[in-house]
C-alpha cells in the first residue's frame, strides 16, 4: 500500500476549517477562557510523565473536531500503518521509511540487533579500556565526523545527555570550515583519540575532505598502521569505507530504509554510546518506541504527534503562519532546534505533492528558537509585539539533573510567565508603545526530567508531528532532492575555480566574485 494522495483543500473538512477560521481568528485568547471554565482541563493531554497543554492554543473543541477530521479525509490512519509496516511510502527513492523499526526490541531485524550488540561491546570496550590507542593509552577523545543526520542527531543527544557522560569527551566535525578542523585537532592527541567516520553515502563532499584531513594529519603524529585502531566507520557503503583504509570489522551498518535525518536511532549513535554509555541510549531508544507506540495506538482526539502536526497545519494554512518557535527552558537542549530543523525543513520543504503537482497552499514551517530563557533577552520582543503570528512550544522539565532549586524553579516560572505573557498581553491605553495586544498562542510540553527516556520521547513526538503534517499536506516527507542541485553547482564551481575563462554556466554575479576571491579583480 503507497500513501494515499488526497489533494487536502479539496476535503470537505478544509472548506469547513476556512469557514471556522473566520469566527475564531478575532477570539481572543482570553475570552476562549472566559467563554469555557473547563478549557485548560479540556485542552490539557496526559500520557504517561509528559503533559501537554493545548489550551493556550486559538483551538475549541470545534476546530480540534474538524482537524481531525481532515486527518480522517486525508487517511491518516492508513498512512501510519504504512509507515509502521514498512511500506515503500518514501516513493521517488522506493524506499520504506523504518526508523522506528530501529527501536522496537519486540520485533527487531537481526542485522539491526547484532548492529546494537557491536556498539554495545565496543563502547564498552572503550569505556573499560580494553580498546585503546595504538600507544596503549585508553581513548579519552571520540570525534565524529559526519555531517546533517550523521551530525546533527548525535551531537544533539550528546550535548543533551551531557549529565550523563562516560568521561569520554565526543567532539563533532561537520562543516568543511578547514578553520573548525584544526580548532579541533588542536585540543586532541593523536594516541588517545577514535575518529568515527559517519556517511550513510561515504560520499558527502564535506565528510570526505575532513575524514581525509584528519587522516593525514593522524598519520602525521602516530604511524599508518595506527589507522586501523582509531579509524571505525558508519556507512551503507562498505566498500568505500574498505578503499579509504577502514577494515570491515571497524564498519557498522547503514540501512537505506532509515533516512540520513533519522540516523542517530542505528549506528550513528555510536558516539551517544562512547559519550553516554550503551544502557542510556538503550534507554533513549526505548523512550522513542513508547511514543511510536503511543502514536500507532491512541485515538486521534488523545494522540499527542496527531494533535501537534494538525494544529501545526491549522496555523500554517489558516492563520498563514510562516515560522513556529521552539524553545526549550534546559540549557542542555540547546542544539534540538538544529537537529528539528533538518528533521522538519528537509522532509516538508516540498513544493510537489504525491499526484506529482505544484501543490496550491503552503507547506513547510519554518522551525526555529534556542534555549529559555536566553531566548527571552533576544528575540521575545518580537513574539510579544512584533506583527506576524508566531505560534510557540515551550518545552519544560519538573525536575532538574543536580536539584538546583533555586535556579530551576525560577527557569520554569521564567517558561510560564512567557506563555501567560504571550497569552493575556497588557493592555495601556494611554502609552501605545507599552501596550501588549497577547492572544499569540503557545503549547506547553512538560516532562518530569531530561532523562534518556524522556529525550527519546520528545524526539520521537516531533518525527511523528512532521509526519502528520506531510501526509495531510500530501507531499512526500523522506525525500530530499532539494539539496543535491546546491551539490551539483558547488562541484562546477569547484571545477572551474582556477580558471581564467569562465564557464558559461556560472552567472556574471558569482564569477566575479570568484575573481575577487582569488584575487584576479
Ligand atoms: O545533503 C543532505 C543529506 O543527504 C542529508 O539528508 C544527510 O543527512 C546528509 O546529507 C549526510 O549524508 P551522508 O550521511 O550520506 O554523508
Amino acid at each position: 500500500m503507497l500513501l494515499p494522495k488526497i489533494d487536502p483543500t479539496a476535503t470537505k473538512s478544509w472548506q469547513m476549517l476556512a469557514d471556522h477560521y473566520k469566527t475564531i481568528q478575532s477570539r481572543h485568547l482570553t475570552k476562549l477562557f472566559a467563554d469555557d471554565p473547563n478549557r485548560a482541563e479540556t485542552f490539557g493531554l496526559q500520557w504517561q510523565d509528559v503533559y501537554v497543554d493545548f489550551s493556550k492554543n486559538k483551538v475549541t473543541e470545534k476546530t480540534l473536531d474538524l482537524l481531525y477530521g481532515l486527518a480522517n479525509e486525508v487517511e491518516l490512519k492508513k498512512a501510519i500503518t504504512g509507515l509502521f509496516s514498512g511500506e515503500r511510502i518514501n516513493e521517488t527513492e522506493n524506499r520504506s521509511v523504518l526508523h522506528t523499526a530501529l527501536r522496537d526490541f519486540d520485533a527487531m531485524k537481526p542485522e539491526v540487533v547484532t548492529a546494537l550488540a557491536k556498539m554495545k561491546q565496543f563502547s564498552e570496550e572503550l569505556h573499560s579500556g580494553k580498546r585503546c590507542g595504538y600507544s596503549g593509552k585508553k581513548i579519552t577523545d571520540v570525534v565524529n565526523i559526519g555531517i546533517g543526520g550523521s551530525h546533527l542527531g548525535p551531537d544533539m543527544v550528546c550535548t543533551a545527555l551531557q549529565n550523563y557522560s562516560k568521561h569520554v569527551r565526543v567532539h563533532f566535525i561537520s562543516n568543511i570550515d578547514g578553520d573548525h578542523v584544526q580548532t579541533i585537532l588542536d585540543t586532541i592527541q593523536a594516541e588517545t583519540t577514535l575518529f568515527i567516520i559517519v556517511s550513510k553515502s561515504f560520499s558527502t563532499q564535506e565528510t570526505l575532505t575532513n575524514a581525509r584531513a584528519v587522516k593525514k594529519w593522524f598519520v602525521n603524529q602516530a604511524t599508518p598502521d595506527a589507522v586501523l585502531s582509531h579509524f571505525v566507520a558508519v556507512s551503507a557503503s562498505p566498500e568505500k569505507v574498505r578503499d579509504f583504509g577502514i577494515a570491515p570489522e571497524n564498519t557498522f551498518p547503514m540501512w537505506d530504509w532509515v533516512g540520513g535525518r533519522f540516523s542517530l536511532w542505528g549506528a550513528a549513535g555510536l558516539s551517544i554510546c562512547c559519550a553516554i554509555g550503551y544502557d542510556n541510549y538503550e534507554r533513549l531508544l526505548q523512550g522513542a518506541h513508547e511514543v511510536d507506540t503511543h502514536f500507532k495506538t491512541a485515538p486521534f482526539a488523545k494522540n499527542i504527534p496527531v494533535t501537534l502536526g494538525l494544529l501545526s497545519v491549522w496555523y500554517n494554512n489558516f492563520f498563514k503562519a510562516e515560522t513556529q518557535a521552539v524553545i526549550p527552558y534546559a540549557e542542555a537542549l540547546q542544539k534540538l532546534v538544529p537537529y528539528l530543523q533538518q528533521a522538519f525543513m528537509e522532509s516538508n520543504g516540498k513544493g510537489t505533492d504525491r499526484n506529482g503537482r505544484p501543490v496550491t497552499y503552503d507547506t513547510g514551517s519554518i522551525v526555529w528558537g534556542t534555549t529559555g530563557t536566553n531566548a527571552q533577552h533576544a528575540f521575545f520582543q518580537l513574539l510579544h509585539q512584533g506583527t506576524k503570528l508566531i505560534p510557540t512550544e515551550f518545552i519544560c522539565f519538573k525536575d532538574s539533573f543536580y536539584k538546583n532549586e533555586e535556579n530551576h524553579s525560577l527557569l520554569l516560572t521564567n517558561c510560564l510567565a512567557q506563555s501567560e505573557a504571550l497569552m493575556n498581553g497588557k493592555s495601556n491605553t494611554t502609552d501605545k508603545h507599552r501596550h501588549f495586544s497577547g492572544d499569540k498562542p503557545s503549547t506547553t510540553i512538560l516532562f518530569q526530567s531530561l532523562s534518556p527516556i524522556n529525550l527519546g520521547k520528545l524526539l520521537a513526538l516531533y518525527e511523528h508531528k512532521l509526519f502528520v503534517e506531510g501526509i495531510v499536506w500530501n507531499i512526500f516527507s523522506y525525500d530530499q532532492w532539494g539539496v543535491e542541485l546546491g551539490k551539483e553547482i558547488a562541484a562546477s564551481i569547484a571545477a572551474n575555480w582556477d580558471k581564467t575563462s569562465q564557464s558559461e554556466k556560472i552567472s556574471p554575479s558569482t564569477q566575479i566574485l570568484m575573481q575577487k576571491i582569488n584575487g584576479k579583480n
